[in-house]
C-alpha cells in the first residue's frame, strides 16, 4: 500500500515536469519507440490521463492514454484507446503507484461503452492485474518495430477486435 499517494487529472500538472519523469523512468531514446508513432500527432486523452503525487508534492508517476485505431484490411478503422506510457520514477517504484494509475485510468473508462485498449508492456505485469493479453493481437502491425509478444489488448469482448489491420493515430 502506497502512503500519501494522490493521483490528480494529468492536465493539472506542468508539462516539462511530465517529460522529465518519462525521461528518468524510460531510456533517453523513449522518443523513438514504435508506440510513440503509433500516437503521431494526436493528443493524450485528459479524462483518462493521470498523475500520481506523493505526501511532499512531488510528481512520482504519470499515465496517459491516446485515441488510436487499427485500420483493417478494408481500410475501416476501428477505434482503440492506447495506454501508456505508465511510468513511475524509478526510487518510487515497486510500491503500487504503477498499479494506482492503471486503475484509474482503466475506472474512468466509459462503463457504458469502453472503447477496447492497447498496449505495449509486459504481458506478465498487465496481465496479471489487468487481464490485458496478446491472444486477439497476433495478425496486428505497427509502424515499426516490435516484440509480438508485448502488443497486449484487452476488452469486454475480444470476438469484436479485427484479426488483423494496421495500429496508428485515430484521425478524425
Ligand atoms: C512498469 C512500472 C510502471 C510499474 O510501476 P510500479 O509502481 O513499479 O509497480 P507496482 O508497485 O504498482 O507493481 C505492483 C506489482 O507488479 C509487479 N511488477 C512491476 N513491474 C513489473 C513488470 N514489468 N513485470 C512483471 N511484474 C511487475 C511488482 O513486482 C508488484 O508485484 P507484487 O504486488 O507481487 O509485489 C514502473 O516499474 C516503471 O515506470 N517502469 C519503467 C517504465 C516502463 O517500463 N513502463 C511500462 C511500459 S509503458
Amino acid at each position: 500500500m502506497t502512503e500519501a499517494l494522490t493521483l490528480i487529472p494529468l492536465d493539472n500538472v506542468d508539462p516539462a515536469l511530465v517529460e522529465a519523469l518519462l525521461d528518468r523512468a524510460f531510456e533517453p531514446e523513449r522518443r523513438q519507440r514504435t508506440a510513440y508513432t503509433v500516437r503521431d500527432g494526436v493528443d493524450w486523452l485528459p479524462g483518462l490521463s493521470f498523475a500520481a503525487i506523493d505526501g511532499e508534492d512531488h510528481l512520482v508517476g504519470t499515465i496517459q492514454c491516446w485515441p488510436v485505431a487499427l485500420t483493417d484490411g478494408a481500410g475501416r478503422a476501428h477505434p482503440l484507446i492506447m495506454v501508456g506510457p505508465v511510468a513511475v520514477l524509478p526510487e518510487a517504484q515497486g510500491k503500487g503507484i504503477g498499479k494506482a494509475l492503471m486503475t484509474a485510468s482503466l475506472g474512468a473508462l466509459s462503463p457504458q461503452a469502453p472503447l477496447p485498449q492497447v498496449m505495449i508492456g509486459d504481458p506478465e505485469y498487465y496481465g496479471r492485474f489487468w487481464g490485458f493479453s496478446n491472444a486477439a493481437t497476433a495478425g496486428w502491425s505497427l509502424p515499426g518495430p516490435f516484440d509480438p509478444r508485448r502488443l497486449l489488448a484487452r476488452c469486454d469482448n475480444p470476438s469484436v477486435l479485427p484479426k488483423e489491420g494496421m495500429l496508428g493515430p485515430w484521425r478524425r
